[in-house]
C-alpha cells in the first residue's frame, strides 16, 4: 500500500486581534492571570457574519496555491469542526457553496481539538488503498461567537481564538516519506467535561429561553481535570507513536503539539525531556484555535524554517470527548 504526504499547506488568521487586556475590560481576569497560567497573549475574532466556512475558504486556496492545484483536482474533502456554521448541514457543504468545487463528498468531521488528526488519519486511508489521489482536509473554527463575556465564563472564553488551516494529501512516490502511522483515541465516559450542552437533541424543544438566560449554550470545562488528562493522554500517544515505528524521542526532529495551553505543553515536553527548541508553539499569539491549530501550526513551522524535509515530525492532540490522537510523519 502506497503512504500518503502533505503536498499543500494554508492557514488563515481573521485580522481582529483580541488582547488579554481587551477580555479584562469584560470580565474579572488580568493579562498577568491569562499569560502565568495559559501562556496566551491575544487572540483573533472573525468579523461578524463569518463562520468557519467563510475562513475556511482563504486558507484552501492558499494551501491550493501551495499544491499548485485547483478544486477541480481534489478528489474529497473532510472538514473537521467543533463550531459548525449550522446544526446541519455540515460546514464542508457550506464551504462548497463558497467555493467551486466539482461534486466531491464533503465530510464533517467531530473531534473537536483531535479533530484535525482524526481527519488525516481518515484522508490517509482513502490515498492508502488508492480510492483517492487528493484529498483536502480542512480544521476551522469560529469560537468567538459562542463564548460568555463575562465573568462567569472567563476560565474558557480567555482561551479560545478563530482560525483555519488546511492541507492537501496526495501519494507519496517514496515510500519512506509520508505519514507512517495514525493514533486516535477516544474515551466518552467524560463528555461532560468540556462540552457545549444545549441546544441539545435529547431536551424538547431543544432550545428555551431557560438555556439562554442560564448560560447552558456556553460551552463549560472542568479545567483541573482536563489539563492533567491532556498532559498524560499527549504524552502517551507521543510515545506510542514513535514505538510503533521503532523510533525513540531521540529520533524525533520536531513536536506539534495541540495548542490548548502553553503549560500542558511544556509539561510534556518535561516528562518526555523533549528539548523546548523541538516543539513548536504557538499559542501566545493564537490561542486555542481547536481543529485548526495543528494544520495553522505546520504553515508557521514551515515559515519559520523548522519544518524541513527528511524530518520526523509528531503531531499530538488532546480535547473534549475526551479524544486523543497523533501522527507520525516522515516530513
Ligand atoms: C482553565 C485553566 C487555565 C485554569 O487554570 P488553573 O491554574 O487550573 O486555575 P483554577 O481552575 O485552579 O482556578 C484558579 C482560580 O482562578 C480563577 N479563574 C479561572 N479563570 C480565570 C480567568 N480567566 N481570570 C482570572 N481568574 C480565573 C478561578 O475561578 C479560580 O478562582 P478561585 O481560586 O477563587 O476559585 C486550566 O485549568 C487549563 O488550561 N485547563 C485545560 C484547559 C484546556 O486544555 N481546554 C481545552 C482542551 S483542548
Amino acid at each position: 500500500m502506497r503512504n500518503s504526504k502533505i503536498i499543500g499547506m494554508g492557514f488563515y488568521i481573521p485580522p481582529k486581534v483580541v488582547t488579554n487586556r481587551d477580555l479584562a475590560k469584560l470580565m474579572d481576569t488580568s493579562d498577568e492571570w491569562i499569560r502565568e497560567r495559559t501562556g496566551i497573549v491575544e487572540r483573533h475574532y472573525a468579523d461578524e457574519g463569518n463562520g468557519p466556512a467563510s475562513l475556511a475558504k482563504i486558507a484552501v486556496e492558499r494551501a491550493l496555491a501551495d499544491a499548485q492545484l485547483e478544486t477541480k483536482d481534489l478528489d474529497l474533502m473532510i472538514f473537521a469542526t467543533l463550531s459548525p456554521d449550522y446544526t446541519f448541514p455540515g460546514s464542508g457543504c457550506v464551504l462548497q457553496s463558497l467555493m467551486e468545487f466539482p461534486h466531491i463528498a464533503a465530510i464533517d468531521i467531530r473531534a473537536q481539538c483531535s479533530g484535525f488528526i482524526y481527519s488525516l488519519a481518515i484522508a490517509d486511508q482513502f490515498i492508502k488503498t488508492g480510492m483517492y489521489n487528493r484529498v483536502l482536509v480542512v480544521g476551522a473554527e469560529v469560537h468567538s461567537t459562542g463564548i460568555e463575556f463575562a465573568t462567569r465564563g472567563r476560565d474558557v472564553t480567555v482561551l479560545f481564538g478563530d482560525g483555519a488551516g488546511a492541507v492537501i494529501l496526495g501519494p507519496s512516490e517514496d515510500p519512506r516519506v509520508g505519514i507512517l502511522s495514525h493514533h486516535l483515541h477516544a474515551d466518552g465516559r467524560h463528555y461532560n467535561k468540556l462540552w457545549v450542552e444545549c441546544p441539545g437533541c435529547v431536551y424538547t424543544p431543544r432550545l428555551t429561553q431557560e438555556m439562554v438566560t442560564s448560560g447552558r449554550w456556553y460551552p463549560k470545562m472542568d479545567g483541573k481535570f482536563i489539563f492533567r488528562h491532556a498532559v498524560e493522554g499527549m504524552s502517551r500517544v507521543i510515545m506510542e507513536a514513535l514505538q510503533a515505528n521503532n523510533y525513540t524521542l531521540a529520533d524525533l526532529d520536531l513536536l506539534v503539539p495541540h495548542q490548548a495551553n502553553l503549560r500542558i505543553n511544556q509539561m510534556v515536553a518535561k516528562m518526555l525531556s523533549i528539548p523546548e527548541d523541538k516543539v513548536f508553539n504557538n499559542i501566545m499569539k493564537y490561542g486555542n484555535t481547536t481543529a485548526a491549530t495543528i494544520p495553522i501550526c505546520l504553515c508557521e513551522a514551515r515559515e519559520e524554517g523548522k519544518l524541513k524535509p527528511g524530518q520526523l515530525v509528531c503531531l499530538a492532540s488532546f480535547g473534549s470527548g475526551l479524544t486523543w490522537a497523533s501522527s507520525l510523519i516522515r516530513w
